[in-house]
């Protein structure tokens, strides 16, 4: 072979975008929004620096932008005024949720609005469950939270909820719930391959929801396994799960791709989880490289190893800034 075959299409920039096989566009980014109902503006998280909670009052704002720009969609997280330790606030109809989601239907109709279904942003505790009474945490008691949730989520408008608790069942409850209130179209965006990670830390500072006491490993998986990550995954497909999900991303690259060769019909989506997002945000201002090439990099990454969808905080950034289109 002539020596300068393979170097042959990278000699100028119409020749390496001619040879490029990996396209990222904003239709393939979800941007996650944390809502509070208690902040009057918008306030820094301080532990992402960029990232803010948005007030209620600029829902429709929000959604009018991420239409704007092109995104995928929204992931909603909420920040309830008042916890309790049953996490009423999740399923409250008038709760900051189902509120935000009918405002941002109202505002864009066309924007896909996905709605997080959990309770440690909602109990006093921080856990993702109701506790029983040996300060255990109750499984039933989630897969009945969450139905009750998703139900609020749905007639509110959102066009797919994602449960992230990781109970196992939760796919199937919420699935009966849903049917059973009439939302058969309402679809599940289900955490599939959830690991039990340290890169959620900065999360629980923007939604106040670090455990009180103990820690996740009960219900999130183990980052050793691989195939018992799968295992849980083709569980969740079986109940019905209509899009799986794998979190964190760069540490889960093998399980993107694995999944996807795996469950090649559902649409996969990758979760650059806040971690992720403070270590390159810090490492950018610190100067040890620009912004935009790691966030493409990274984004490359995920789509090269199979997620159709990201969900990313820097979703916004990226479409508005031109990254998405590379060099
Ligand atoms: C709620 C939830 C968490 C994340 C998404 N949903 C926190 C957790 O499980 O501890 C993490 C997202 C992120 O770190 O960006 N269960």
């Amino acid at each position: 072979m002539n020596p300068m075959h393979e170097q042959r299409l990278r000699l100028d920039p119409a020749l390496r975008r001619l040879r490029r096989e990996t396209r990222l566009d904003a239709s393939k980014l979800l941007w996650p929004l944390f809502i509070s109902e208690t902040a009057r503006e918008a306030e820094p998280i301080a532990a992402m620096p960029g990232v803010f909670r948005h007030p209620l009052a600029r829902a429709g704002e929000l959604a009018r932008e991420a239409a704007r720009l092109g995104l995928g969609g929204v992931l909603l997280f909420g920040i309830p005024a008042r916890k309790d330790d049953a996490g009423s606030g999740a399923w409250d109809p008038e709760g900051v949720i189902p509120v935000a989601t009918s405002r941002m239907r109202e505002a864009a109709p066309d924007l896909l609005v996905i709605a997080d279904v959990c309770l440690c942003e909602y109990t006093s505790h921080g856990h993702c469950a109701p506790l029983d009474g040996h300060r255990e945490l109750s499984r039933q008691g989630a897969l009945e939270s969450y139905a009750r949730a998703a139900i609020a989520y749905a007639r509110a408008g959102c066009q797919i909820v994602a449960p992230s608790g990781r109970f196992d069942g939760q796919v199937a409850a919420i699935r009966d719930a849903l049917d059973g209130a009439g939302f058969p179209r309402t679809a599940i965006l289900s955490y599939a391959v959830k690991q039990a990670s340290v890169f959620y830390g900065p999360f629980r500072d923007a939604a106040g929801g670090a455990p009180a006491f103990g820690d996740r490993r009960s219900h999130q998986l183990d980052p050793a396994n691989a195939e018992e990550a799968l295992a849980v995954a083709a569980r969740d497909a079986a109940e019905g799960a209509d899009l799986l999900m794998v979190k964190p991303g760069l540490s889960a690259l093998d399980l993107v791709y694995r999944a996807k060769g795996a469950f090649p019909s559902l649409p996969l989506a990758v979760y650059q989880v806040s971690g992720e997002y403070a270590m390159i945000a810090r490492a950018a201002d610190a100067g040890a490289f620009p912004r935009r090439g790691a966030v493409r990099e990274s984004f490359l990454a995920f789509a090269r190893a199979g997620a159709d969808l990201i969900i990313t905080y820097f979703a916004a950034e990226a479409a508005r800034e031109g990254w998405l289109e590379g060099e």
